[in-house]
């Protein structure tokens, strides 16, 4: 006996909010039917009222620039609390529309234009210098581990957070973000793990500003403490801010080194390519991210009823955005799968667009651009020993682990 599933008969037995699904590198493939044949397709739930999903790229795109019709007040990703209500909601930049989300951007705006990131830049260069010369140093390594330090002291640098707690706020926003994976979990709810995390690095937050209150300093944190005595964030508010810079700047930076890697070993004739002509690195970081795409989704509320693609949209109901999708869409990327360091055409979606556009998109690509430049310094090649675990996860494509061991050049 034969049976056959029509595209739809398949769409309607996954459930796109299932973490377990990026589990699986076949997701890709889940994607790319979705964009064939269901481009703004419904996600009934069992618990929750279900969600829109957008996944070609020109969809992607109209969704986030249009902040006015697609709100992001209530939550941007799916997840526990998504219906339960989300501290964040109406008060963090990323949960914020129009002026006020305007303004909150305007209290750290200064410190992610590329020139101010650009002073970071030899310090960022040894903090990588000296972890890929650990790991060439230990032979076999778990490279997860490896880039770890890389995003948490760059945006540290930036907060004032001091070096001896970076394993602290590592460990802790590790925990914040992987919360759905059950591995990565410090309790075996997925909703009390991320919140005990959050709770953590709000009270050190408290703690910080304490400190600057009386020793202000040139850093993020000191600009939150000057911003409450302006009155333009409660105290509540500041934390918040804290969270969201730290875990904003950090699995995503951090899956994106690993994610490259990956890619690489995959296609040694760009690795070799790269290594032969470093006048390659900003097409290749901008491909990495395209390939790689570390942030999956983005959620929206609708605030009016909306047509896209002839299916009506109501106000109220929740549209993900899937990036990764949206960055492999075959109408704009020309053999989309193909990862191709020299691509010229590369109006990726991995940082986002619109009013959202990702705040530490120059410190990002700097911090990917010192990696692969380090990389291709130090490493000849890379050699996989296990295969690589991703993680389960709808928000960060990335790994639980890969083991690998690193060659010199
Ligand atoms: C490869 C690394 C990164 C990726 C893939 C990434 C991706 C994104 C994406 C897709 C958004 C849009 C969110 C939305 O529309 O709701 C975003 C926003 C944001 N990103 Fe990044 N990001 C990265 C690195 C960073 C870094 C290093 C920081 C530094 C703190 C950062 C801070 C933020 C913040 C604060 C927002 C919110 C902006 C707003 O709501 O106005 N990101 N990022």
């Amino acid at each position: 006996m034969t049976l056959t599933y029509s595209a739809k008969a398949v769409l309607d037995r996954i459930d796109l909010a299932d973490p377990q699904l990026f589990a699986e590198p076949g997701h890709h493939r889940v994607f790319r039917l979705l964009r064939d044949h269901a481009p703004v397709h419904w996600n009934p739930q069992q618990s929750e009222p279900g969600f829109w999903s957008v996944t070609r790229y020109e969809d992607c795109l109209a969704v986030q620039k249009d902040g006015a019709t697609f709100s992001s007040a209530g939550t941007n990703t799916l997840g526990a609390q998504r219906w339960t209500g989300d501290e964040g909601s109406g008060r963090m930049l990323t949960h914020t529309d129009g002026p006020r989300h305007t303004e909150l951007r305007q209290l750290v705006n200064r410190a992610f234009t590329p020139r101010a990131v650009a002073r970071l830049e030899p310090y960022i260069r040894s903090v990588i210098r000296q972890s890929l010369d650990e790991a060439l140093e230990q032979g076999e390594v778990d490279f997860v581990d490896t880039v770890a330090l890389l995003p948490v002291a760059s945006i540290a640098a930036l907060l004032g957070v001091p070096q001896e707690d970076w394993a602290l706020l590592l460990r802790l926003t590790t925990a914040a973000f992987g919360s759905a994976d059950q591995d990565l979990r410090t309790s075996p709810s997925a909703r009390a793990s991320a919140a005990m995390a959050h709770a953590q690095l709000l009270l050190y937050c408290q703690d910080l500003m304490s400190q600057r209150r009386v020793s202000p300093r040139e850093d993020i944190v000191t600009s939150l403490v000057e911003a409450q005595d302006k009155g333009l964030l409660d105290e509540e508010g500041a934390m918040l801010f804290f969270d969201l810079l730290l875990l904003g700047g950090n699995e995503t930076t951090r899956h994106g080194a690993v994610g490259s890697l990956i890619a690489f070993m995959e296609h040694p004739e760009q690795w070799q390519r790269l290594r032969a002509d470093r006048g390659l690195l900003n097409t290749a970081v901008g491909e990495v991210l395209r390939y790689v795409s570390p942030s999956q989704h983005v959620l929206r509320r609708a605030e009016r009823d909306v047509e896209l693609h002839g299916v009506r949209i109501e106000a109220g109901q929740d549209v993900a955005i899937w990036h990764f999708s949206a960055n492999r869409d075959e109408r704009v990327f020309a053999d989309a799968d193909r990862f191709d360091i020299a691509r010229t055409h590369n109006p990726h979606l991995a940082l986002g667009s619109g009013p959202h556009y990702c705040l530490g998109a120059a410190l990002a690509t700097m911090e990917l651009r010192l990696f692969l430049d380090e990389l291709c310094e130090r490493v000849g090649s890379a050699v996989m020993i296990e295969p690589p675990v991703r993680l389960a996860s709808t928000v960060i494509s990335g790994y639980k682990h890969l083991r690998v061991r690193l060659l010199p050049a």
